[in-house]
């Protein structure tokens, strides 16, 4: 399918997805109904390769669909973030066949990866994780907790970061592991503990859960073999996480740009002072910097989908997805924040989309690497120098390299 047909049938689904949304906001429901709209739509693993059942298609097509369906419904665009990206993305890249195998059946039948990185004390810092994966014969024995999981509770998959020890308890770097917790199908995973979920200010029906990991047995045949081995697994890991920063980028860039057509068609609609909002310049003038805003964030989200890190990487290059993301997501919260107030009174109650897209839009420069910690990463690739952030210079991750 070409990137058209992707982007038409998004649009086709998000006119049905825009009612809903405010359902979902107000139960904290997951969105069931539209994760099988989607998985009938081949949304799903859209990019999971051909030889696997997937699309086949690129990220950029992903993008062009992502922000179509986040101008009507964030936690619908969350869910094909992360059934393209991220988790399922890494497994596709560096899984062995047998995983490929095993995992792309789940997300195209609609299943969303839980991608398991933050711990309540390794947020930023994530190399600090401590989170541990202990060699013990043919398994890995994980014990840890980690904090802010997206899904936790009804995603089956999951990737789990952790330190891995081997049997003699040398640490060897961090990696990847494949735990599948599937209730329905009476797979109820001993060892994975859903604690609780977090009361958040907006994308309301997604669970962002603490999950607690107590002797959780993984085969050695779920755990992901990185290119260049557990040393530098981090890195791996997070080469491929830059896909998904480019796909939050897009959501944050995809409301933004739902709230914008909000903001038009109010401002032809509504009247003060015997005149419609759209003649007064005051208004044209915000009106014509969202849409700058909107349009130039767009266009870092597409260079940076189409773009490659070094040496043939799959994934999007780190400095091309971090300055997208910050900049698309920071714009996005103003762009929605303007378009809010074109609304007026009628933008802070919920008989209007704006509140809610408000709430939704906020999260963005935090989860995923935050605009602080993005910009870091930016200005270490222009000035080619690395820019550690621990106090002694080096994180212990980077001292083992
Ligand atoms: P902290 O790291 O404690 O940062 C606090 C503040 O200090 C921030 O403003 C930060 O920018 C700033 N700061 C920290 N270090 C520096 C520095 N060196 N220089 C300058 N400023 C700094 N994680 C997962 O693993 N999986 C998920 O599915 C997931 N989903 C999430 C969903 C939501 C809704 C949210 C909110 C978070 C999610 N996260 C997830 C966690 C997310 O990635 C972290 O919140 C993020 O990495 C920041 O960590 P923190 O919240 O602990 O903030
Ligand atoms: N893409 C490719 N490589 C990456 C990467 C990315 N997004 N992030 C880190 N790496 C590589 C680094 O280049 C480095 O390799 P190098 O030694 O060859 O330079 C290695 O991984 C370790 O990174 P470094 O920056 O030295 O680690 P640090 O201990 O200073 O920790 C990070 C900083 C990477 C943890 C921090 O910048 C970060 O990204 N925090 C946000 C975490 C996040 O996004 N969580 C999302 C959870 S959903």
């Amino acid at each position: 399918m070409d990137s058209k047909s992707y982007q038409a049938i998004a649009r086709e689904l998000a006119r049905d997805f825009a009612p809903r949304a405010a359902e979902w906001d107000q139960t904290r429901d997951y969105c069931w109904k539209n994760v099988g709209e989607l998985a009938d739509a081949g949304l799903m693993g859209m990019t999971i390769p051909t030889a696997y059942g997937g699309g086949g298609a690129s990220f950029y097509d992903a993008v062009l669909v992502i922000e179509e369906i986040a101008k009507a419904c964030t936690l619908s665009a969350r869910i094909v973030v992360e059934a393209n990206m991220g988790g399922i993305s890494a497994i596709m890249a560096f899984g062995s066949e047998d995983q490929k195998a095993f995992c792309a059946p789940y997300v195209l039948a609609g299943d969303k990866p839980a991608i398991c990185i933050s711990e309540p004390e390794a947020g930023s810092a994530a190399t600090e994780m401590t989170t541990t994966a202990r060699k013990a014969g043919n398994k890995y024995i994980i014990n840890g907790c980690k904090h802010w999981i997206t899904g936790g509770g009804v995603s089956k998959l999951h990737l789990i970061f952790a330190r891995v020890i081997d049997e003699d308890g040398k640490e060897l770097g961090i990696g990847g592991f494949i735990a599948l917790r599937d209730p329905d199908a009476g797979i109820e995973l001993k060892g994975l503990r859903v604690v609780r979920r977090e009361r958040t200010m907006g994308l309301c029906g997604m669970p962002e859960t603490e999950l607690a990991f107590e002797d959780l047995e993984i085969d050695e045949e779920f755990a992901v073999i990185l290119p260049s081995g557990y040393r530098r697994g981090f890195a791996d890991l997070m080469n491929a996480y830059n896909s998904q920063r480019v796909g939050a980028g897009t959501i944050a860039m995809g409301i933004a740009a739902g709230a914008l057509e909000h903001a038009k068609r109010y401002m032809l609609e509504r009247e003060q002072f015997h005149r419609p909002l759209a003649e007064f310049q005051g208004l044209q003038w915000m009106l014509a910097d969202m849409d700058a805003g909107v349009h130039a964030s767009r266009l870092m989200l597409h260079d940076a989908a189409k773009s490659r890190g070094p040496n043939n990487s799959p994934f999007p290059d780190i400095m091309y997805a971090a300055r997208a993301k910050f900049y698309a997501t920071e714009t996005a919260i103003d762009v929605v924040n303007d378009a809010l107030q074109i609304f007026g009174a009628r933008g802070y109650a919920d008989q209007e989309p704006l509140e809610r897209m408000y709430r939704d839009v906020r999260m963005f420069t935090i989860g995923g690497g935050t605009a602080q910690i993005l910009r870091t990463q930016v200005a270490g690739k222009l000035l080619g120098i690395k820019t550690p952030q621990t106090r002694d210079g080096y994180s212990r991750l980077a001292n083992s390299h």
